[in-house]
């Protein structure tokens, strides 16, 4: 069990990392002060950062609240503008697999933390990188059935 989470830990950790780097690609192109979106973007990463930290000690009360800020951060009014400006399904995509991370920490299900975890990480590089919300990632990271 444990050495299978710290395989998970590391592909996440890995996940996180690359998310990092394409973020800061695109934070490199201006260095103006940072708006409200960038702010909330940082915010996000050090959720996301923390919500790996709590799967890794296996702390749920760190990994549900960790994931309800992320739905937090989802719902945030300036978020819903980049959202509905032209990041649509990414957005949706983004805010059900965290609400999925919070249900799966209530339930104390390390696992299913992990894979929607994951979802939540693909939904950041996706919305990144523009690519299409299709069933791709759904069929690589396959979600536990919500009860
Ligand atoms: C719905 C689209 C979308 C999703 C989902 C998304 N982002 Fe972003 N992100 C953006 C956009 C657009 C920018 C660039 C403009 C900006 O900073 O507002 C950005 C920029 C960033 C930046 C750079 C901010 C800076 O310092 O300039 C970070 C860090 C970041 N995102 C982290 C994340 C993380 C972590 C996740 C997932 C937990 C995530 N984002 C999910 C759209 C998204």
């Amino acid at each position: 069990m444990k050495s299978v989470l710290i395989k998970l830990g590391v592909v996440v950790g890995l996940a996180i990392g690359a998310v990092a780097l394409t973020a800061m690609n695109t934070a490199a192109q201006d260095s103006e002060p940072p708006d409200e979106h960038t702010v909330a973007m940082r915010e996000k990463l050090e959720q996301a950062q923390l919500l790996l930290e709590g799967i890794a000690r296996e702390d749920f009360a760190v990994i549900q609240h960790s994931a309800e800020e992320l739905e937090r951060l989802s719902i945030d009014a300036q978020w819903m503008h980049i959202e509905s400006a032209e990041y649509g399904d990414y957005g949706v995509q983004f805010r059900t697999a965290v609400k999925r991370t919070a249900k799966m920490a209530r339930e104390k299900n390390v696992e299913g933390v992990t894979m929607s975890f994951m979802q939540v990480i693909m939904s950041c590089v996706q919305c990144h990188q523009g690519t299409p919300a299709s069933g791709e990632v759904a069929m690589l990271f396959p979600q536990p059935a919500v009860r």
